[in-house]
């Protein structure tokens, strides 16, 4: 089975040949053996995750909150800084593809994606690391044997540019779109990647910096100011980013603090405000006037769907693609079609 995992700073978004999809904060922490486990009833949260690898018996199992249960536990997102030694990559990878596959030690034939920030300097290792992956996965009550076939690796933002042309199977379904010039903004969770694509004498190709590139700026920065701005109202006091996170998420923007709450509403919109002005600005000076050779400006990733109202002032060709948050996994999907019929 064919499926397309987007690992993203911020949430990891999955997408199988089947059109199911899943997503959670890119967030693991380890789980040991509580003995709290039990005491106060109430559902358990999204996901405790248990891997262990037939192949290596002598290797014990290990457990981890995944996603909303590590985020309400208290796991990081810090995988990205030394991977290598680390197993969250293969962790969210994990419980993506063992969410989705549906049969038992169907083989996969997986693709991913990866900032195009680390996307050079780890392509090939994540290749080799995944590929012939053999993990047995337990999520909640439901096990599942993963066997990993093969392995593609794509860059983030390309995914959107293939996903506004393509379906998932690789036929073009955008045919207004083909060899025309256009620009993807891809707005992460902390970084913003962008392709600038122009009609070469063979065909489209992505014009090098500073016309594609990725900007250190996402969701993040605006979640960042908001933490900011309400340390005058909190009389000083920090909050975690984690905690301004889970309030716009998951409580309507009311924030726990000092014994009442405190509505993030109106922080939010001003944050989301400037955060869109900064990248529009960042992306004009880079693109200068060669903007207007565009066709079309395509929106895609999580955040673009929340500055898209923004996006659209600002530019006047902005195509939004339907659910943006998923569009790189789409769009992984359809690429990996593409060369798997000899044609990507
Ligand atoms: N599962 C989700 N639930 C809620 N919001 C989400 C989800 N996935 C994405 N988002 C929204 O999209 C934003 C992040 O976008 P996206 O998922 O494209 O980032 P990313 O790919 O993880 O980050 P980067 O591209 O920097 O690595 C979040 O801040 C949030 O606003
Ligand atoms: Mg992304």
């Amino acid at each position: 089975m064919r499926i397309s995992v987007d690992i993203g700073f911020g949430y990891t978004k999955a997408v199988s040949e089947a059109g199911q999809e899943v997503t959670f904060p890119s967030i693991v922490g380890r789980k040991f053996a509580s003995s709290l486990e039990g005491i106060l009833g109430g559902n358990q949260e999204d996901y405790i995750v248990t891997l262990s690898y037939p192949d290596k018996p002598e290797e014990d199992a290990q457990s981890y909150y995944v996603g909303d249960a590590a985020m309400t536990a208290g796991g990081n997102r810090t995988w990205e800084e030394e991977h290598a030694k680390n197993r969250n990559l293969e962790v969210l990878i994990s419980t993506a593809v063992g969410l989705l596959n549906e049969k038992d030690e169907e083989p996969i034939q997986l693709a991913v994606g990866l900032p195009m920030t680390v996307f050079k300097a780890q392509q090939k290792e994540i290749q080799r690391k995944l590929t012939g992956l053999h993990i047995t996965c337990v999520i909640g009550k439901k096990t599942k044997e993963l066997q990993v076939d093969t392995v593609f690796v794509f860059p983030q933002g390309a995914g959107v540019y293939y996903a506004a042309l393509h379906d998932i199977n690789g036929e073009i379904k955008n045919v207004d779109l083909l060899n025309k010039q256009v620009a993807v903004i891809d707005v992460g969770y902390r970084t913003t990647d962008f392709l600038f694509m122009v009609r070469g004498k063979k065909g489209l190709v992505a014009r090098p910096e500073p016309f594609s590139g990725s900007e250190d700026i996402g969701m993040n920065t605006a979640h960042m100011e908001i933490q900011t701005e309400i340390l005058k109202p909190l009389r000083g006091q920090q909050v975690d980013l984690l905690d301004i996170e889970k309030a716009l998420l998951w409580h309507n923007g009311m924030l726990s603090v000092k014994g009442g709450e405190l509505d993030l509403k109106p922080y939010r919109a001003r944050a989301y405000a400037n955060v869109s002005n900064e990248i529009t600005s960042r992306l004009k000076r880079r693109w200068g006037d060669d903007i207007n050779t565009l066709a079309s400006i395509i929106s895609g990733g999580g955040g673009g769907d929340a500055l898209h109202s923004h996006f659209e002032n600002s530019f006047p060709v902005l195509t939004k693609i339907e659910k943006p948050e998923y569009a790189n996994a789409r769009g992984y999907l359809a690429a990996q079609a593409l060369v798997m019929k000899g044609r990507g």
